[in-house]
């Protein structure tokens, strides 16, 4: 059966990862978190002390760009990806709240933009993808047979944040959750470099009031009818 590049893309919180893992998994595809991989380099400014009252030092980091390696090595008890700064892994390191709170600003960087989307590009080369962000279907796989675009109220997003970041027993309020899923967007949707957007050929999922199992089901369909289209 013939493979094909699935892209992801979408507001904050709206389920994309749960959405992309379920897909890979049934489909046997590769399944890649492109949001890890901003969430990484954010760690790596924390760590070098390279943003200091929400002013990043652009220059440094360019500077060290060379010097920040990424991978994803599977977890075969975890059945799943994790991935890996500098040979360490940092799967869980990366969804602190300081991290989320430098991401979007680290994701302005086009050279940081640059080094990332090489990466992507090549580890889609095969196709049998799966990979979810906010540029993937306008710049990093612009050819990819599937693109979907999913949407859901601020509520419902930071509702189910709040309860995934409690469940790993992280401490926040509900309110800085949404704090952090509102100024993200903003600055995700307005950046200069590859701003988030629906493109034409994507197919929007709003997500609001609908069950997991209602949207694998609705996306499957939709993975089906692309691929019996592509043997026909
Ligand atoms: O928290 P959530 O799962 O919604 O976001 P994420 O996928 O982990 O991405 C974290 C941040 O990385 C986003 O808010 C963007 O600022 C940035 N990002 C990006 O700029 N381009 C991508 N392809 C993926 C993520």
């Amino acid at each position: 059966m013939k493979k094909i590049t699935i892209a992801i893309d979408g507001f904050s919180s709206t389920g994309k990862s749960t959405l992309a893992k379920q897909l890979a998994q049934k489909l046997q595809y590769v399944y890649v978190d492109s949001g890890a991989m901003y969430r990484a380099v954010a760690l790596y400014v924390l760590e070098h002390k390279l943003i200091a009252v929400k002013v990043l030092d652009k220059a440094t980091l360019i500077d060290h760009l060379p010097r920040i390696n990424l991978a994803f090595r599977y977890n075969e008890s975890l059945k799943a990806s994790e991935i890996y700064l500098n040979g360490v892994n940092v799967n869980t390191a990366i969804r602190s709240m300081e991290v989320s709170n430098t991401v979007s600003t680290v994701a302005t960087v086009p050279e940081v933009r640059q080094q990332l989307v090489a990466l992507q590009q090549h580890m889609g080369k095969a196709k049998g993808i799966v990979m979810d962000g906010r540029d993937i279907g306008s710049v990093v796989f612009p050819d990819a047979e599937l693109k979907l675009f999913m949407t859901a109220s601020a509520d419902k997003r930071a509702q189910r944040r709040f309860e995934e970041l409690k469940r790993s027993g992280i401490e926040v309020t509900y309110e800085a959750v949404l704090d952090n899923i509102t100024s993200r967007d903003h600055l995700d949707s307005t950046r200069k470099d590859s701003p988030l957007f629906k493109v034409n050929d994507a197919i929007e999922i709003d997500n609001s009031n609908m069950s997991l199992d209602e949207q694998f089901e609705k996306v499957l369909a939709l993975v089906n009818s692309k691929l019996q289209s592509i043997t026909n």
